[in-house]
């Protein structure tokens, strides 16, 4: 089945961002250590397992196929490229690198990961606020310029500005989130499960969570996940929904919602966070020091023009922040 529609002229495009992107990197941080170019602020680095309890049949592919239970690494982060306080508007995002077999996390984590993880990453909202790649080479154009209001309404012409782009944004960074783990994270993007192209959802599950209000504090998403894996776990069912009409629930555009009416969430997972503490200079660490990409898969290949470029953005970025900060060689 062809799940994918490639553009004339992305390969160019995506050497046209990267190279921008690496640019912005560099010139940023020109001495010392470099942080992540955007999720730059990290939450905490936590511990979870993954448990594959039995999804629908038709959804037993790859990761999913049978029943296991996994460790797991967790990221949580502000999706800004700038560390902020955490009542600004921002997108939350939540990067989990599930390992793949038993060999101990030093000797999967610095070296080449094929094989050994499936990282799934996500972020608060059910869209990104890009199309695809042409669009994305302006965003990054307009970002370097440090105009990125530009993107969504540049020119004079109303009728070529990107509401519904704007749109989608604003449905990420001005959700009220009070506790990171009490939130829904979906994929956006689509990646391959079997021989569908599927989005997953992260949604909360489990005993009723502590209740905490924003507060003052910058750090105030830090300190209640603290306080909450403190007091009592947490966890997250793992759901996942394949396209099936391939016209309303596009592969190349990840702007738009695919409707549940026509496909529905189904569960495949479940992911356990236990009692823990996180807000320690080990952990926060690891939270620098590790890489997460879509490209960390075996079976679940990611897909449309947004997860291109993003398999070409990741590990280069990646690599980059990482042999700076001497993480690798
Ligand atoms: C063209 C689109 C995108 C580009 C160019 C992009 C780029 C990046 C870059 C450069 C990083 C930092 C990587 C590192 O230093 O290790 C990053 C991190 C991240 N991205 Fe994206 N991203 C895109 C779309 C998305 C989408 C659609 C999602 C999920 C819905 C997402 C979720 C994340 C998360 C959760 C992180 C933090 C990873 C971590 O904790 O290490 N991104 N992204």
């Amino acid at each position: 089945m062809t799940l994918e529609t490639v553009p004339a002229g992305e390969e160019q495009d995506i050497k046209t961002i990267l190279a921008s992107l690496k640019q912005t990197a560099e010139n940023g941080e020109p001495t010392g250590s470099m942080g992540h170019l955007v999720h730059r602020k990290a939450h905490g680095l936590l511990e979870a397992t993954l448990t594959i309890d039995g999804g629908p049949e038709h959804l037993r592919f790859g990761l999913f196929e049978r029943p296991g239970t996994y460790q797991c690494l967790i990221r949580f982060s502000n999706g800004s490229g700038k560390v902020q306080k955490d009542s600004a508007p921002d997108v939350r995002g939540v990067a989990i690198k599930v390992k793949l077999n038993d060999r101990d996390w030093s000797d999967v984590l610095y070296e080449n990961e094929t094989g050994n993880t499936q990282d799934i990453l996500m972020s608060n909202g059910k869209v990104f606020f890009v199309r695809d790649v042409a669009d994305y080479v302006e965003f990054t154009r307009q970002n370097a310029n440090g105009t990125p209001l530009k993107f969504f309404f540049g020119g004079y012409n109303p009728f070529r500005w990107r509401f519904h782009e704007a749109m989608c944004l604003a449905g990420s960074i001005f959700e009220a989130v009070s506790n990171l783990l009490t939130i829904r994270y979906g994929s956006q993007t689509a990646f391959q499960i079997g021989p569908y192209a599927g989005k997953f959802l992260l949604v909360p599950s489990g005993q009723p969570a502590p209740q905490f209000k924003r507060n003052t504090s910058p750090n105030f998403l830090r300190e209640t996940m603290a306080n909450h894996l403190m007091i009592q776990p947490a966890s997250f069912d793992l759901l996942i929904q394949v396209q099936s009409l391939p016209d309303k629930m596009p592969v190349e555009d990840p702007t738009v919602e695919w409707d549940e009416k026509l496909s529905p969430f189904y569960k495949v997972g479940t992911l356990h966070l236990p009692v823990q503490q996180f807000d320690n200079a080990r952990c926060d660490k690891l939270a620098e020091s590790l890489s997460f990409t879509p490209g960390h898969t075996v079976h679940h290949r990611p897909l449309g023009g947004i997860n291109r470029v993003r398999m070409a953005v990741y590990s280069a970025l990646s690599a980059l922040r990482r042999r700076r900060n001497g993480v690798l060689k």
